[in-house]
């Protein structure tokens, strides 16, 4: 443990954080904790502040109201020494289209000082952890969607980051490349232990990728657990009923029980899993994709 680091002390503490934009109120509160080595979900619909949280995390942007801490100390005192400490993927993947893989990477390794001797071997690890290394010379604009998010994620872990944040990793892609992806970033959490805080509006990334979720509406966290937990405190199984004008939904703790009331159905009827969409209707009266 570095001396700057207290010990005991939460990776990341967030505390009461505000941000408005004029008049609008785009963080009404947010406070949370991350511990080393966690994979935790922001999930919420567009415009709940994922993306601004991330932002003030990360020191793209300063909140209104609130601190952060990282391993006990003051983010807006300490930026410089907090920042060797979080690793970045933002939204929009900001690589330069007419360099290659490396020398994208050797950039990022001089903007975050690591030192000539070593950024070599660094970025040539980078390139194995993402499966890139044969396309090590090719310029980034013959990249596919896939393997340009597959580059941005190792390139913000060159500095070697204890967290992460990406912000909506996944968007846009179509699903079997979304899936090397989330093998991607596992294998950061699992093998280098690196903590994960990423931001989606899907429910199977959150589901299947997390072991927390905060569920984020409107500038507020309005729930927060471990996937399953979220989702037994609604039934673990529901009830579908399609009745002329709307779907009625019933909530059952196991299938047999689901399934014993489905014979009493005289509509149209279906019992499936209970899913975080499920969690966040009867959190808010509507869903995360509309
Ligand atoms: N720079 C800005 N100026 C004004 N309003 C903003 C700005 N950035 C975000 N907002 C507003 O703040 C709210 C939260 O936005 P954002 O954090 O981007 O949501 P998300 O990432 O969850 O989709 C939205 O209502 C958005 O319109
Ligand atoms: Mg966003």
């Amino acid at each position: 443990m570095k001396a700057s680091m207290s010990e005991g002390a939460a990776a990341l503490s967030v505390e009461g954080l505000v941000k408005r934009f004029g008049k609008r109120k785009a963080l009404r509160g947010i406070s949370f904790r991350v511990e080393g080595g966690d994979f935790i979900g922001l999930l919420g619909p567009n415009g709940a502040g994922k993306t601004t949280t991330i932002k003030i995390l990360t020191g793209l942007i300063k909140p209104t109201e609130g601190g952060v801490r990282y391993y006990g100390r003051d983010f807006a005192a300490h930026p410089r020494e907090a920042k060797r400490f979080i690793g970045m993927v933002p939204q929009q993947s900001n690589l330069d289209r007419d360099l290659t893989a490396y020398e994208n990477l050797y950039l990022h390794t001089i903007l975050h000082g690591i030192p000539k001797p070593a950024r070599k071997e660094r970025i040539e690890e980078a390139l194995e952890f993402a499966g890139l290394t044969e396309y090590r010379d090719r310029q980034v604009k013959t990249f596919s969607g896939g393997m340009r998010r597959r580059l941005v994620i190792v390139r913000a872990l060159l500095h070697e980051p204890r967290i992460l944040f990406l912000d909506e990793p996944t968007v846009g892609l179509d699903p079997q490349i979304r899936r090397t992806l989330w093998d991607l970033i596992l294998k950061v959490n699992q093998v280098k232990g690196t903590a994960i805080l990423l931001t989606t509006h899907y429910i199977e990334e959150a589901e299947k990728l997390c072991g927390r979720v905060l569920i984020i509406n409107k500038g507020r966290i309005i729930a927060e657990g471990p996937p399953d937990d979220l989702k037994r405190e609604i039934g673990r199984y529901v009830l579908e009923i399609f009745l002329e004008d709307r779907i009625e939904e019933e909530f059952f703790p196991s299938r047999d029980e689901a399934l014993e009331r489905l014979k009493e159905c005289d509509h149209s009827c279906k019992v499936r899993e209970v899913t975080l969409e499920d969690v966040f209707l009867r959190l808010t009266g509507r869903r995360i994709n509309v």
